[in-house]
């Protein structure tokens, strides 16, 4: 039998787990693992995911050399290999497993590993180029950009970090430009029509938002038959009175820059022919640029800045969203894509490097050198001051990465000023606008060096006689 040969016990390191792995969950948000695909869980262990994925409508089924070794291997849409490559000892064998998962995979591979920063609770001897634990099973721990280099070598196709330590390797060019595109500029949703006249308000509003008329191709199909008795002059008429001449400008500056974005960071992964960008991003560049060339030469340049201390230092003090701290800027998730394009191009380019974390609150981008972190605030909604529970940061110099949990630390850091991190017309602005206000007044921020964790921020509310309560400071009664 197959396990016999292995020097580490790899069946142990199979954990039943309630919900969808990290990596599977990642590929359904991601839309790459959808109802009816068929998915193929190469080293499933003990299936968990498989039956997960069977009860949202996916072909899943799954083979494992221990737990499942007489399932039949066939090629699917998608392929999981999910913590596989970090529990196999012999650098060969580990290889050639890539390669296996590689040869099913009809769309996308989704290729997961533990990483380096979990190196505090794998304790073990070391092994050829990994550690044996007392269990006797053996764990290779990634680096971010090392698991996603080693995809990128075994399958020979540019990867993309789709979170940390997991890497999508595509089938073809077209499948991951346009997962690329949509990462980038998510498409924005249509309005609902059910009739002539509301389809023609849909397509009015998509004109007034991207700057251009959609080609039918692009329209949701439901819209595309209530349209189908209007000529195209006739449609691009009614458009044309219709809309709001100043709203399609904005919309084309948008497109413009958002396609920028997407070919500069294309050029960071490796620059693919035009005819295998997604049809709206090529429809976005005829109306938009003179040529591909154009576009291709103004991205270019867009990535050269982000290399420039002075622009980059430039476009975070003319930022209209963000805190700019001595060493960064700070921006919230939901204000992420009100940020000058090169900033945006900024945290891209690290997330399509290492990997955005899933839970994410607040972005950090270095202005002295490049590095990007993602911070969580879980309760950065309901907490007037929320308490960091980790950090993820990538390195875009040298790609090293390194995650720090904040989870048993007995006096966290923690937010003041929230609002300062969000768009001023962000619905929360204004009521965390006014606790700041108040804060200031009771003389909470006299001493900033001593407010940024929470027993320092608790001596300080006791200091001035206050409390909070939800979003509101009160005076402090004492008996
Ligand atoms: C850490 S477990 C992960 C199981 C499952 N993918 C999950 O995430 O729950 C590693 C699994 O890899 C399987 N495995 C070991 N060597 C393998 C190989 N050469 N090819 C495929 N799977 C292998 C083991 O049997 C074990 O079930």
């Amino acid at each position: 039998m197959l396990q016999r040969a292995w020097s580490s016990d790899r069946r142990l390191t199979a954990i039943s787990r309630g919900g969808l792995s990290a990596p599977a969950r990642q590929a359904v948000v991601d839309r790459q693992v959808t109802p009816g695909c068929s998915v193929l869980d190469y080293g499933c262990g003990r299936g968990d995911d498989v039956r997960a994925l069977q009860h949202l409508d996916c072909q899943a089924v799954g083979w494992d050399p221990f737990y499942k070794p007489d399932a039949k291997l066939e090629p699917a849409d998608v392929v999981l290999l999910t913590y596989v490559l970090n529990v196999i000892e012999d650098p060969n064998e580990r290889r050639k497993t890539l390669k296996g998962a590689w040869d099913l995979t009809g769309t996308v591979l989704v290729a997961s590993a533990r990483l380096t920063w979990e190196k505090s609770k794998v304790k073990g001897e070391t092994f050829g180029d990994g550690l044996l634990t007392s269990r006797q099973t053996f764990q290779h721990l990634f680096k971010a950009s090392e698991l996603r280099d080693y995809v990128q070598e075994v399958t020979g196709v540019r990867t993309v970090s789709a979170a940390p330590g997991v890497v999508y390797a595509f089938k073809d060019e077209t499948a991951r430009l346009s997962y690329l595109a949509q990462r980038i500029v998510p498409d924005a949703q249509w309005l609902a029509s059910e009739d002539t006249t509301s389809a023609i308000a849909a397509v009015v509003d998509h004109v007034e938002r991207r700057g251009r008329v959609p080609r039918m191709e692009e329209v949701p199909q439901p819209m595309a038959e209530l349209l189908r008795h209007l000529r195209p002059s006739e449609l691009s008429r009614l458009v044309r009175d219709s809309a709001d001449q100043n709203k399609v400008e904005e919309g084309a500056k948008r497109s413009t820059l958002n396609t920028l974005l997407f070919l500069a960071v294309e050029l960071f992964n490796g620059r693919g022919p035009f005819n295998s960008l997604p049809l709206n991003v090529q429809l976005d560049v005829r109306a938009f640029f003179s040529s591909y060339k154009e576009a291709c030469q103004r991205s270019d340049r867009l990535l050269l800045k982000l290399r420039d201390d002075a622009y980059i230092r430039g476009a975070m003090n003319a930022s209209a969203v963000g805190k700019l701290t001595p060493t960064a800027l700070y921006v919230h998730q939901r204000a992420l894509d009100r940020l000058p394009t090169v900033l945006r191009l900024y945290e891209h380019c690290a997330s399509i490097a290492a990997g955005r974390p899933q839970e994410w609150t607040l972005a950090k981008l270095r202005h002295q050198g490049r590095a990007v972190s993602w911070l969580d605030y879980p309760d950065f909604d309901t907490d007037p001051h929320p308490r960091t529970l980790s950090s993820y940061q990538v390195d875009l110099k040298t790609l090293e990465t390194s995650f720090t949990s904040y989870a048993d630390s007995q006096n966290r850091p923690l937010l003041h000023r929230k609002h300062e991190f969000l768009a001023a017309d962000d619905p929360d602005a204004e009521r965390y606008q006014r606790l700041t206000a108040a804060e200031v007044k009771a003389g909470l921020y006299e001493h900033p060096h001593l407010i940024g964790t929470e027993n320092g921020w608790e001596a300080e509310l006791i200091r001035c006689g206050r409390e909070l309560r939800g979003h509101r400071l009160v005076r402090r009664y004492t008996e």
